[in-house]
């Protein structure tokens, strides 16, 4: 078992992820956790070579199986060179996106199933799932309209699928936190980041009470 928590963060377009996950991490290291904040896909150079191949806009050709298979094979040596050396030595991961993207993304939405892609995933990771998944919960429409209101980072391949596919995502989500209650918590990612905070810090203070009340700490 590992000694470290491990924690993803997880959302659908425009749910604020990017914004929540620098403020979660000032809030974990207050705490007093040392923490390693990462995303995916990438966080190290061969899942970053790996990224830049699956997000290119030129990739149009790109089959759901191998798209797929590529964020698997990222996850896979992010989590052997990252993931685990971290956890083990009793930090704190904090990951933007992690399986559960996979699941909602590839599985859910584009169709490839649920169940298949977690075979893959399960492969890559050894079934070593996250100890906490925070889960952005935002209305597709806001989501989408938030990414072209802030027009502050490039819009990527998959920004440029259409509503129908963004409302199926967060479908899958939906889907995948029926499968984990335990694990994955839902926030609505609709108002304002104050009050999207105040509910991730009573996530947090739920899950460090029980981790500590667990370890007899
Ligand atoms: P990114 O620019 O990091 O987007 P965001 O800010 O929304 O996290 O691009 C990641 C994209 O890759 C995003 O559209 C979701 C997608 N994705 C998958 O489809 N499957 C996966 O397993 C992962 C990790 C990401």
């Amino acid at each position: 078992m590992s000694k470290g928590y491990f924690i993803t963060i997880e959302g659908n377009e425009g749910a604020g992820k990017s914004t929540v996950a620098t403020m979660i991490e000032a809030d974990l290291r207050d705490r007093g956790l040392e923490v390693v904040a990462t995303r995916e896909p990438g966080g190290i150079s061969i899942a970053e070579q790996i990224r830049a191949i699956v997000l290119d806009n030129k990739n149009t050709t790109m089959d759901g199986r191998t798209e797929a298979l590529l964020y698997a094979a990222a996850r896979r040596q992010h989590y052997v060179e990252k993931i685990v050396p971290a956890l083990e030595s009793g930090k704190t991961i904090l990951c933007d996106r992690f399986i559960d993207s996979s699941l909602a993304y590839q599985g859910y939405a584009r169709g490839l199933g649920i169940e298949e892609v977690w075979s893959i995933n399960a492969f890559a990771i050894g079934g070593h799932m996250p100890d906490l998944t925070i889960y952005l919960d935002v209305d597709p429409e806001v989501g989408i309209e938030r990414i072209h209101a802030h027009g502050g980072r490039e819009i990527n391949r998959l920004d440029l699928e259409s509503l129908t596919f963004h409302t199926r995502v967060r479908e899958g989500y939906l889907s995948v936190l029926s499968q984990f209650p335990d694990r994955i918590k839902r926030v609505d990612a609709n108002p304002d980041i104050e009050a999207v905070m105040a509910q991730i810090r009573s996530v947090l203070d739920d899950f460090l009470g029980k981790t500590e009340d667990a370890a007899g700490r």
